[in-house]
């Protein structure tokens, strides 16, 4: 899969050489391409950003520099399709779907914003509009980046494991069961005697029960989502009678 990330800061994306992502690069696996807005400026001030027609504090993004970034990427592609997503605190909120969603796309452009943030024309330009959360961010960068993580990770032969992203938290609409590793008792707390057993079956029971429990003490909202069986709807029947 490739990347191609509008960022005027394209030094913020040497992060990405690090760990399974640069490893990813390294092997082929994905491809990151960065491109500066301000090398299509044409004035001699090489600008990017004007003061906001009608008044106002901050600079706003200039949409010429943007535009002409973006017929550069698709040039170079020659006409091959990339998905363009502008990163907003306007935008829809990023989730896990939306990580499955762009790990099956060829090439996935993400347009970074700073300052004031976009010429309002600079919206027509993309496909989709994200946001990272409801709050702001100075510009687009961190957003990209937790997006390029969210997505690359699913991207078959990027993680060792494939099977780690099948069991994690928003895999199925729940949280991920606690998980314990060595020492069997670490300051007075014991590994759960059921993960010690052997029994696959009632490991499998035990995660699955606990899974749901997390979920219900902490995102009892995404259980209105959840693929959830008889016997999962009865576990927590149970504990919410236990809770009250
Ligand atoms: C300071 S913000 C501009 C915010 C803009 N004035 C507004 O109120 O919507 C500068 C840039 O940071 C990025 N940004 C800030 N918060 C973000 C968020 N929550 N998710 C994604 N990008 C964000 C956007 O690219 C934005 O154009």
């Amino acid at each position: 899969m490739r990347f191609e990330i509008v960022t005027l800061f394209p030094e913020l994306f040497e992060l990405t050489r690090t760990g399974l992502l640069g490893k990813a690069q390294d092997a082929k696996t994905i491809d990151l391409h960065t491109i500066n807005p301000r090398d299509f400026a044409t004035d001699r001030h090489r600008s990017v950003d004007d003061a906001p027609y009608g008044g106002g504090s901050g600079m706003v993004l200039m949409a010429a520099p943007f535009a002409a970034a973006l017929d550069h990427l698709d040039a170079a592609r020659s006409g091959k399709p990339a998905h363009k997503v502008l990163l907003t605190p306007q935008g829809d909120r990023f989730t896990q779907a939306h990580a499955r969603r762009f790990s099956k796309i060829e090439t996935l452009t993400l347009v970074c914003g700073r300052y004031e943030g976009f010429d309002e024309r600079i919206r027509g330009l993309v496909d989709e509009e994200i946001s990272l959360g409801d709050f702001v961010l100075l510009g687009g960068e961190v957003a990209a980046l937790a997006i390029i993580e969210a997505t690359a990770r699913l991207i078959p032969g990027v993680l060792g494991n494939e099977q780690s992203t099948a069991d994690e938290s928003h895999a199925h609409g729940l949280l991920e069961y606690p998980q314990f590793t060595r020492p069997e008792v670490f300051r007075g707390a014991r590994v759960p005697e059921v993960l010690l057993s052997g029994n696959h079956a009632a490991i499998a029971r035990w995660r699955r029960k606990e899974s749901l429990r997390r979920t219900l003490e902490r995102r009892p909202d995404l259980l209105e989502k959840a693929d959830l069986s008889e016997e999962d709807r009865a576990w927590l029947d149970e504990l919410r009678r236990t809770r009250t």
